[in-house]
């Protein structure tokens, strides 16, 4: 099923979510959807802001929309979901959400340059994509990173996404979140982007 209004994002997500989100997600023991669905979780469970809690759960979307498909174990080249789930967004949802969706790869190699105990805590495959991003950052892309309005946000949002992982944890449902998302959305919509 299809949601009959493009520009309905809050649907077109919900189809995403409910016709994808079954997939495995790659190289890990559970599913997307529960992989962003445990994120949101955790964001509310710190008292985050309703963006950051909508970044948390709508973080990895662009594993569906790269043009480049989903990111598999197997791959030698990043799809960077990070730029395309934050495009898609973009317009719909305040940057304070897209920004810290487009900066969720960054965080994780600059918390790799700038944590010591942190590359340890990431799994198998977050480790292997991790060398196809680029690896740590160095010194003028950690200056370059702490320069963006959004950063502190986009690492919070990492570190519920690399908990968010575990196998057979309940959640509640996408549906939970569409209040949330709808009081959020930009009332112009893409169009009156300026
Ligand atoms: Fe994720």
């Amino acid at each position: 099923m299809h949601p009959t209004d493009p520009t309905d994002i809050i649907a077109l997500i919900d189809d995403i979510f409910h016709r994808r989100g079954a997939e495995a997600y790659a190289g890990e023991s559970l599913t997307v959807a529960e992989h962003m669905l445990q994120t949101a979780a955790l964001a509310e469970a710190e008292g985050a802001p309703e963006t950051l809690i909508a970044a948390a759960l709508l973080h990895d979307i662009g594993h569906f929309t790269s043009e480049f498909g989903e990111y598999t174990p197997a791959d030698t080249e990043d799809k960077h979901h990070d730029e395309s789930g934050a495009e898609l967004l973009e317009g719909h949802f305040p940057p304070a959400v897209t920004e810290c969706i487009r900066l969720h790869v960054a965080a994780k190699r600059y918390l790799c340059a700038t944590d010591p105990t942190y590359a340890n805590t990431l799994s198998p495959a977050s480790k292997h994509s991790l060398s196809l991003q680029g690896g740590p950052m160095n010194e003028t892309e950690i200056a370059a990173f702490q320069e963006e309005t959004f950063h502190a946000d986009a690492v919070r949002l990492r570190r519920w996404d690399d908990s968010g992982k575990v196998e057979g944890l309940q959640t509640t449902t996408f549906a939970a979140y569409k209040p949330l998302l709808q009081k959020l959305l930009s009332p112009t919509g893409p169009a009156g982007r300026i």
